[in-house]
């Protein structure tokens, strides 16, 4: 098969992490006989200095040509005081999401054997979770307004909005998902607090009649905080509105103790989706080969899957990246004092060598 490729690489170091992540693809194109074609997508703070808005016009067609989208990095705090949508890269972030209909959010937050040591916490069963993020709805794309009141100075308010449709599809792509995992949904809500996680939840538990093999539990969001610091080996599958998710999957990357490893995938019901590393744009160390390719690289391998139903590539994948760090190579950020260092390029050769 040909596949189409979109390579968003953005800002900072996502460049660098792409073109490992691109050398990677085209190995496994050679090894399981199939090609990739490229296209490059401008999009995020590059595209503000070349064409003066984060979003080009013509970003989500060039992407919807194509079967999935690669994104590197976008944003840094050279683009980060602007105040015209235009020239914020979030704004590129959000759009892209809501044009390409992307409304779940895979985040996947696993210990990888090599490192189970670099997790701060206590991990007796090992963390292995899954976090599906609503990511086109609630609070992040409700209206929001700033208004002059009389007596209380300036107010400003954003409209927190779910509807079931909403609800149900995100809740179904949870239950698919803990189907295939270890069958265990954990839902996260506010609803002794808020009307839209009222209705969450009355959606959820209707779903949950029709997945009986499913077990399923609420939980509220401050206790899904404190829970996933106490004991994240309870959960599986974790599936919540985007506000939620875009706080717990930030927390839950970190008790992995290394965020430069976690790949996320963003799909709709039609192609194409959007595959990134969890990380950010690192600008601090960009155009060092310092980077860590291996988020973006494992998100090639959430590609596979669950773009192309390739589950042999992306498992490959995934043993050739197990198999480099059980042989103890580290990028600085995985490294432990004293331990010897690659880099971003030296990183992805490894890999390779192993597919
Ligand atoms: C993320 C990021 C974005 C979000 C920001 C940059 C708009 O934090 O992908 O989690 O909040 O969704
Ligand atoms: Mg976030």
């Amino acid at each position: 098969m040909n596949y189409k490729i979109a390579l968003i690489k953005g800002d900072g170091i996502g460049p660098e992490v792409v073109g490992e992540a691109v050398k990677v693809m085209d190995a496994i194109g050679r090894k399981f006989g199939h090609t990739f074609e490229y296209v490059d997508v401008l999009m995020g703070g590059c595209a503000i200095d070349a064409v003066g808005k984060s979003y080009p016009d013509g970003t989500a067609e060039q992407c919807r040509a194509c079967d999935a989208v690669l994104l590197g990095a976008v944003g840094g705090p050279k683009w980060g005081h602007a105040t015209d949508p235009d020239k914020r890269p979030e704004t590129a972030l959000l759009s892209i999401r809501k044009d390409l209909g992307l409304y779940a959010n895979l985040r996947p937050a696993a210990l990888r054997p090599a490192l189970a040591e670099s997790c701060p916490l206590k991990n007796d069963r090992g963390i292995d979770l899954m976090i599906v993020r609503e990511l086109t709805g609630g609070v992040y794309f409700g209206k929001r307004d700033r208004y002059q009141t009389e007596d209380r100075g300036e107010e400003a308010s954003d409209l927190m909005a779910y509807s079931e449709k909403e609800i149900e599809r995100i809740g179904r792509r949870g239950f698919e998902l803990a189907r295939l995992r270890r069958k265990k949904l954990a839902s996260v809500d506010k609803a002794n607090v808020l009307e839209t996680s009222r209705l969450w939840r009355q959606v959820m538990h209707r779903l949950a009649e029709a997945y009986p093999d499913v077990q399923y539990e609420d939980v509220l969001v401050d206790n899904a905080a404190m829970q996933l610091v106490r004991d994240p080996g309870q959960f599986d599958v974790v599936v919540t509105e985007n506000m939620f998710g875009d706080i717990l999957s930030d927390e839950a990357s970190m008790i992995t103790g290394s965020i430069g490893l976690l790949p996320s995938a963003s799909i709709g019901d039609a192609a194409p989706g959007l595959y990134e590393p969890i990380h950010g744009s690192a600008p601090d160390i960009a155009g060092q080969d310092k980077a860590n390719p291996i988020a973006t690289i494992l998100s090639v391998a959430m590609m596979f899957r669950y773009s192309f139903d390739l589950p042999a590539e992306a498992q490959a994948i995934e043993t050739a990246v197990d198999a480099v760090l059980n042989e103890g190579w580290r990028t600085a950020d995985i490294a432990k004092s004293g331990e010897e260092v690659v880099g971003t390029v030296k990183m992805g050769e490894l890999i390779r060598a192993k597919l």
